[in-house]
Order: C-alpha cells, then sequence, then structure tokens
C-alpha cells in the first residue's frame, strides 16, 4: 500500500509525522529519505509528539551525534538516527543498532542507504522530495505486514 501526499508548509509536515506517530502501536523500523531540507528531521519533530515525546524534549538532527533516542508513551521509545556521517555498517555495531531492532522502539533512519545495501530491512519507506514550487511531496512505502497496518491506520 502506497501514499503520497503534499505539504505547503512545515507545521503540515509536522501535522503529517504526528498522525503517523498516532497511528503507532508498537516497534517499527522507518527509513526517510531525500535530499538536505527536505523535511525528514521536521517529519520527526512531528512524529515525537505523536508519539507522546515529552514537550520538554528539543527534538534536534542527530546529524554528529548519530542517534538520538527519546522516551515515549505506549511503553516505546523513539529512537532517531541520522547515518549521512557513518563510514561503515560495522560501526552500527557500536551504536548497538540490531539490539534497539529487537526492543520496543520506533527506529526512524534518515541517510539509510548503509543500512538498505546490507541487511536491514524496513517497515516503511518515507521519500521526501521538493515539487516545482518547492512544496514538499512525502511518498510511503510500506513493506510487510506491520507497515501496512500503520499506513492504512494512519489514512484511515
Ligand atoms: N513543507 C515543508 N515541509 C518541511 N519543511 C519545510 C517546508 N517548507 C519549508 N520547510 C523548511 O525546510 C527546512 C527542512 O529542514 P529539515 O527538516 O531539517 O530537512 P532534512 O532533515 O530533510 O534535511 C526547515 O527549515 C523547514 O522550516
Ligand atoms: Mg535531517
Amino acid at each position: 500500500m502506497n501514499q503520497q501526499v503534499i505539504t505547503r508548509t512545515d507545521e503540515q509536515t509536522r501535522d503529517l509525522g504526528q498522525r503517523l506517530g498516532q497511528a503507532v502501536t508498537g516497534p517499527l523500523a522507518l527509513a526517510l529519505t531525500g535530499d538536505l531540507g527536505c523535511g525528514k528531521t521536521t517529519f520527526v519533530k512531528g512524529l515525537a509528539q505523536g508519539l507522546g515525546v515529552s514537550e520538554g524534549f528539543h527534538i534536534t538532527s542527530p546529524t554528529f551525534t548519530i542517534i538520538n533516542e527519546y522516551p515515549a508513551d505506549k511503553g516505546l521509545r523513539l529512537c532517531h538516527l541520522d547515518l549521512y556521517r557513518l563510514g561503515s555498517v560495522e560501526e552500527l555495531a557500536c551504536i548497538g543498532y540490531e539490539d534497539m531492532l529487537e526492543t520496543d522502539a520506533v527506529v526512524v533512519v534518515e541517510w539509510p542507504d548503509l543500512l538498505k545495501e546490507d541487511r536491514f530491512s524496513f517497515d516503511m519507506e518515507l521519500a521526501f522530495a521538493y515539487d516545482a514550487d518547492y512544496n514538499r511531496v512525502i511518498s510511503f512505502f510500506a513493506y510487510g505486514q506491520t507497515g501496512t497496518n500503520v499506513l492504512s491506520k494512519m489514512f484511515s
């Protein structure tokens, strides 16, 4: 099942992320692709809200930290990764990526290219792009039952 949404403001992108967060009921692995400035981190801010991450946490891009983690509602936590600066898949072992997937985490990965070449899989991919008017076109691709369930709940 696939969906596409156009957002015209960063608030609309946040709202969309929030809707996804509200549709989540369990662990999930999301890949966020698209050029710099397309709204990936903005979307994660909304996602955090939808997952019930406390407003006291300021969601920032994990560009230099590689991973930021936040406690969320529903017994989940949000693990926000940015792998742009990661040199190799081996480095992922150091940050415990596989353990993360086995716990109650919503794992969101910006710049997931290294992982897609490897054995790791995602429940959903969100592709961010600009249109001719610099709106953001956000395409959702669900893989497997988990991703499909969340996506249909989000758009029902
Ligand atoms: N429709 C929109 N959706 C998301 N961001 C937008 C939109 N319009 C303008 N912006 C701005 O674009 C920037 C997006 O940056 P960011 O979310 O950090 O992108 P990325 O993480 O993909 O590099 C923000 O400064 C945001 O305010
Ligand atoms: Mg970003």
